[in-house]
């Protein structure tokens, strides 16, 4: 009985995956018309925009479009949006598309690809517009791999100056921004020319599918490498009005490592500028915060600023010595905030926490980025609503006066960029009636220690008696 069940599984999971390899095979029959590229590397943090517009020249409508990364690259991809051009010139809108990573069998090279759902099958001879944006980290490669601390920072990039793509390219253009005029070399791939600090590769006419040529542009970036290697958020949710977080930093400036020793005169004598270290760390918080603090392993650190409007608060923090390529800092940001703007309640009774996901610190990566979430105790059946793949589990967090101690849901994920800081949700179960379990702890705490005191006083008055 379960061999003959195992037999029929087998068959319909092989009739599936042929239907799948029917599907992609099909929608190779795609390709694309128009292709530019635009690369800005003004940061350490690679952005990449891509406009592709696709057709469809076979016979079967396509629902999906293949985006073709090689595989060095693409555990460097923090992030892949993709997005449907709708409408005409000013009246155009985007629509966000479900976007997947995918493995092809017998992919050439070992390629990798992320998968694009469109909107509407494409049938024949139809085209559709799509916008791409993916963020690549860690990608610059410092050369010389280390400076002095009076040097500029020069690093390398690698591409292609072919988009790689599983379909024939008709046009393609691909641009490239640098921080600075300063480009030591680039590989020429004609037609291909620098103008200030704007690279062109193409136009490219008529490349067949996997097309690929190298490219290795050297240049000038002296942008903070400001890398979190790990960040552990905890947010604790108090009922009785506060939410208070609580983070802790390991900072490193993974750019060029430092040579020699370091000079705080000369840093002085030149203002701090002009090289790749950096002073000051901004982290953008919530409107409302209060209690502010920052500290290292040796104690407070006074040397913060905190500006605060009505849509958002600044803090500006100095580590006690300026970062220089390969040092690292580590600190802790403590802050409280009103319950009221991130506590609510659903439809149906729960409550929820609406919170920012990712790093405070502005143009940084985390290499590993864990938010704990705090909740009441008493709390029950939490779950976590993030808009990307995260991994999650719970553990149990007891502090003073908890009597079954707290549900702690938490969040882990690698290489989280900027563009992670949005708004994920937390919902739970709450009895009410766990509001009343920390003053009767305390109460009765008090009651006790009243109870201890008087038979104390008790025992000392019967002494004096004798
Ligand atoms: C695979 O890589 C080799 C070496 O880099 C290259 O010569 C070849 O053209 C590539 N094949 C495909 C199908 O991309
Ligand atoms: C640091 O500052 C915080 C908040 O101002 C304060 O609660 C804490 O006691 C201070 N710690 C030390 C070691 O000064
Ligand atoms: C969470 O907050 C953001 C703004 O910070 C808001 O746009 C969003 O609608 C909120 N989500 C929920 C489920 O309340």
């Amino acid at each position: 009985m379960e061999a003959l069940l195992r037999v029929r599984l087998t068959l319909v999971l092989f009739f599936f995956v042929h239907l799948s390899l029917l599907s992609r095979t099909s929608s190779q029959e795609i390709q694309i018309v128009n292709a530019e590229r635009r690369i800005d590397l003004t940061s350490h943090i690679i952005k990449v925009f891509v406009t592709l517009k696709v057709e469809n020249s076979g016979t079967s409508p396509a629902l999906e479009i293949l985006f073709a990364f090689p595989p060095t690259l693409v555990d460097h991809v923090a992030l892949f949006k993709a997005a449907a051009t709708v409408g005409k010139r000013k009246k155009k809108t985007y629509v966000p598309l479900d976007v997947k990573p995918t493995e092809l069998p017998n992919a050439p090279n070992g390629t990798k690809y992320f998968s694009i759902s469109l909107l509407n099958p494409l049938s024949k001879g139809e085209t559709a517009t799509l916008e791409v944006l993916y963020i690549l980290t860690r990608s610059l490669e410092p050369f010389p791999a280390e400076i002095s601390q009076s040097e500029s920072q020069l690093v390398y990039v690698r591409d292609s100056a072919i988009l790689l793509s599983p379909y024939h390219v008709k046009q393609q253009i691909t641009l490239i921004k640098t921080p600075s005029t300063r480009v030591e070399s680039f590989t020429v791939v004609a037609p291909s020319n620098r103008a200030g600090t704007e690279l062109k590769y193409g136009p490219y006419d008529d490349r067949p599918p996997y097309s690929y040529s190298p490219i290795l542009v050297h240049f000038e970036n002296n942008n903070p490498f400001s890398v979190v290697e790990e960040l552990e958020r905890e947010v604790e949710i108090s009922h009785w009005g506060s939410i208070q977080i609580t983070e802790r930093y390991k900072l490193v400036h993974a750019g060029a490592r430092h040579k020699g020793v370091f000079s705080r005169v000369e840093y002085q004598q030149r203002g701090g500028s002009g090289s790749s270290s950096f002073r000051h760390l901004l982290a953008r918080l919530p409107p409302r915060v209060h209690s502010v603090y920052y500290r290292d392993e040796i104690g407070n650190i006074s040397s913060s600023h905190l500006r605060t409007d009505f849509r958002k608060s600044e803090l500006e923090i100095e580590p006690r010595y300026p970062l220089f390529g390969g040092w690292k800092a580590t600190f802790v940001i403590g802050y409280g905030l009103p319950l009221e703007d991130f506590l609510f309640e659903s439809p149906d009774g729960r409550r929820y926490l609406n919170f920012t996901y990712g790093c405070p610190l502005t143009e940084t990566v985390v290499d590993k980025l864990t938010i704990k979430v705090v909740l009441p105790e008493g709390s029950k059946d939490p779950t976590a609503m993030v808009p990307f793949p995260v991994e999650q589990h719970l553990e149990t967090k007891y502090s003073y006066l908890d009597v079954v101690g707290r549900t702690v849901v938490v969040i882990e994920k690698r290489n989280v960029v900027p563009e992670h800081n949005v708004a994920f949700q937390v919902y739970y179960n709450f009895n009410p009636i766990f509001m009343l379990a920390e003053p009767l702890m305390l109460a009765s705490a008090f009651f006790l220690f009243f109870v201890a005191s008087v038979s104390y006083l008790n025992v000392d008055f019967s002494i004096h008696k004798k």
